[in-house]
């Protein structure tokens, strides 16, 4: 039993509950039939909280977070919410858990299931087998930098501006991450940066083979230009292990990264934060897409990056790697048997609700 490790839930508004229903139900199965157990509590983020409290992450939310060994989250916002102010927006629910917790660290895996390979934009055989790791910092950079506004200059005329500031601490920890994945994977990371014409781009360069010469020689690195790797995913996606970049960079590539590999709704991802002295780390869990407002309510939603981002917490942060493969492997039988949710729809196969195909994960299992 691991009813010691303590799971905080925030479904948050949208397809968010819908699709953590599943989970639980997982979560069920798995105190029944493999007999673990978690300290699991419930916690109240974006849309949901702005409605029960006015704020979009309370206090309350963000103290269970820091409190709990892994946080899984739904997803936030929607155009119910649009009227408000900036401050108050339910997406801030999910920037402030970020930022409180210290989640420096995005990880999005890119994986091509064999059974939905033609689902990708790319032909079958440049996807087959894919799996790529994309790391992105996520507390630093461009999105963040000061000085940033819009301003208007001497002349009458408007300048936007924004601004790009890496430490070489902030380059280091995030290397650190992307080397030790690449220890458990295929031992190779590539690393991006224009190094070629910005300055935090030499630094970053500069860190990353500092930290990989000193503390990671077994690791292979390559260095490459972002627009490079850019043009190198779609060209030849599967001679990437570990991409490391940027928040601007890893944001633009792990989105590219996920055309590759069909649908949205199948993209687990995670954000970590510093290993504390306790051996302890902040990590938080959640699929890529949003709340989709558009489909919430209908019972349509794909459960499975949802689903896949519990597994990745099980792996990641309780360290269990044999439930967390159990869970990918059913999954992967599920969608070889045919069963389709509406985003991920094929010819001939058979179309399921969420719930119908949660139901037959645990039937898998
Ligand atoms: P979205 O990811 O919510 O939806 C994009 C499209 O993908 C929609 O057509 C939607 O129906 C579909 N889709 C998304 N997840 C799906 C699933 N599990 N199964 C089947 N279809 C799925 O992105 P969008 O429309 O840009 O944003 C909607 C709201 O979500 C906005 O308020 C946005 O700010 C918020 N958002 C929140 C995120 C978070 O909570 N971390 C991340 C991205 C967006
Ligand atoms: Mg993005």
């Amino acid at each position: 039993m691991t009813a010691n490790k303590k799971l905080l839930i925030l479904p948050g508004d949208g397809i968010g509950p819908e699709v953590m229903r599943e989970v639980r139900r997982l979560i069920d199965w798995m105190a029944h039939r493999r007999r673990v157990s978690f300290d699991v509590q419930d916690g109240l983020v974006g849309g949901a909280a702005l409605d029960a409290t006015g704020s979009p992450c309370p206090d309350g939310t963000v103290e269970k977070a820091r409190a709990a060994d892994a946080v899984l989250f739904g997803s936030v916002g929607g155009p119910k919410w649009d009227a408000l102010p900036f401050e108050q927006r339910p997406e801030l629910g999910i920037l402030r858990l970020r930022k409180d917790l210290g989640l420096f660290a995005n990880l999005r895996p890119a994986v091509v299931l064999d059974p939905l390979v033609n689902a990708s934009s790319l032909k079958p055989d440049l996807v087959r087998g894919l799996d790529v790791m994309i790391v992105r910092e996520s507390t630093g950079g461009i999105y963040f930098g000061e000085p940033r506004g819009i301003e208007t200059g001497p002349d009458g005329k408007r300048r936007g501006v924004d601004t790009e500031v890496y430490t070489e601490d902030e380059i280091a920890r995030v290397a650190r991450v992307a080397f030790d994945l690449a220890r458990s994977r295929r031992n190779h990371v590539t690393s991006v940066e224009k190094a070629n014409v910005m300055q935090s781009g030499r630094l970053w360069r500069a860190v990353v083979s500092e930290v990989g010469k000193a503390e990671y020689p077994d690791v292979e690195l390559q260095h490459m230009y972002a627009d490079n790797c850019a043009m190198q995913l779609c060209a030849r996606p599967k001679q990437f292990d570990v991409i490391l970049g940027s928040n601007l960079f890893g944001d633009l590539l792990s989105d590219l990264a996920a055309a590759l590999t069909g649908s949205i709704g199948m993209l687990p991802s995670a954000t970590l934060g510093a290993v504390g002295p306790d051996g302890r780390r902040n990590a938080l869990y959640e699929p890529v897409h949003g709340s989709a407002p558009d489909i919430a309510g209908k019972g349509v939603a794909n459960p499975l990056a949802q689903v896949l981002s519990f597994a990745m917490l099980l792996r990641w942060s309780f360290g269990m790697e044999e439930d967390a493969k159990l869970i990918e492997d059913a999954i992967g039988r599920v969608l070889a048997g045919g069963m389709r949710t509406a985003d991920i729809m094929q010819p001939g196969m058979a179309r399921v609700g969420t719930g119908v195909m949660g139901e037959a994960l645990l039937r898998e299992l």
